[in-house]
């Protein structure tokens, strides 16, 4: 948001900020390494390699990293596949993805709500809360019916979610970072009224503001994300609150769906 200013809504009184629908085409671009620079692909390892357990993955596999970000997870997936495909609607961030992983994978830009494969892979990933972006449930299930038509008859999927119990529990309403010369100032609010974790995020180089960013994310229950899931053509088969394979519960970080095409 950019690259483009201070106009996306900063508070100017106690109102907070409306994000834009459309917030994602921005919040993914050149600083978004600098903002997340503590996810690595040393960092996503674990997670990566427990996908691959939980999903089975084996060496005849085609895999499909859905919203790939800088392909910190495809690096340690994509050796463990035939074919991996890394999918993302930011140029800067395919670009990093790129030369992390070479020859290894291929990387396609498009948006999650048009996946353009039709029975192309045996498994589906998707990591780091890539999910519920959008403004409708509509919306959000065009993206689930996508991915159960990428996968093959059969195909499995590892989807790692919030856990929206755990946000509204742990939730930091204000909170500043420095990385290098940058300070990082992060706004955290619950939009109860459409269910969304919301966050704006000001990047200062040296003092000066070189970005405002927005973020939107439905907070989707487990029944409600089930629900989703199956109306969309998913089964989920196993629940976890966790990377390490602790069970799903309010106190546990993340909601990671494992399951089957149906
Ligand atoms: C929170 S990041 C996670 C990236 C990566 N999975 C990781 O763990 O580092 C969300 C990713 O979704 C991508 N994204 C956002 N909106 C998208 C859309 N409409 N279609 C495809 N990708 C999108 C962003 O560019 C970004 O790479």
């Amino acid at each position: 948001m950019a690259e483009n200013g201070r106009d996306r809504g900063m508070m100017s009184s106690n109102t907070p900020p409306t994000i834009e629908r459309d917030w994602f085409e921005h919040a993914f671009g050149a600083l978004y390494p600098i903002v997340y620079a503590h996810r690595t692909a040393e960092a996503a390892r674990p997670e990566a390699l427990f996908a691959a357990a939980q999903v089975r993955l084996s060496a005849g596999d085609d895999l499909l990293d859905l919203c790939c970000g800088n392909g910190r997870h495809l690096v340690t997936l994509a050796p463990l596949a035939r074919r991996a495909v890394g999918l993302d609607y930011s140029p800067e961030l395919l670009a990093l993805a790129g030369n992390a992983v070479g020859a290894e994978a291929e990387l396609v830009r498009a948006d999650m709500r048009a996946i353009p494969f039709r029975g192309a892979f045996d498994v589906v990933v998707n990591f780091f809360t890539s999910f519920g972006y959008f403004d409708t449930r509509d919306e959000n299930l065009r993206v689930v019916r996508g991915v159960a038509d990428a996968l093959k008859p059969g195909g499995r999927f590892f989807i790692d979610y919030l856990s929206a119990a755990h946000v509204r529990d742990t939730l930091v309403p204000h909170s500043v970072r420095h990385t290098g010369d940058y300070e990082i100032r992060d706004t955290r609010w619950i939009d109860e009224e459409r269910g969304r974790i919301n966050k704006t995020t000001s990047v200062m180089l040296r003092g000066t503001p070189v970005q405002e960013t927005g973020e939107s994310v439905r907070l989707y229950g487990l029944d409600e994300f089930r629900g989703l899931l199956a109306e969309g053509g998913l089964r989920v088969d196993a629940v976890y609150g966790d990377h390490d394979g602790a069970p799903f519960a309010d106190s546990r970080p993340r909601l990671i769906a494992v399951g089957r095409k149906t």
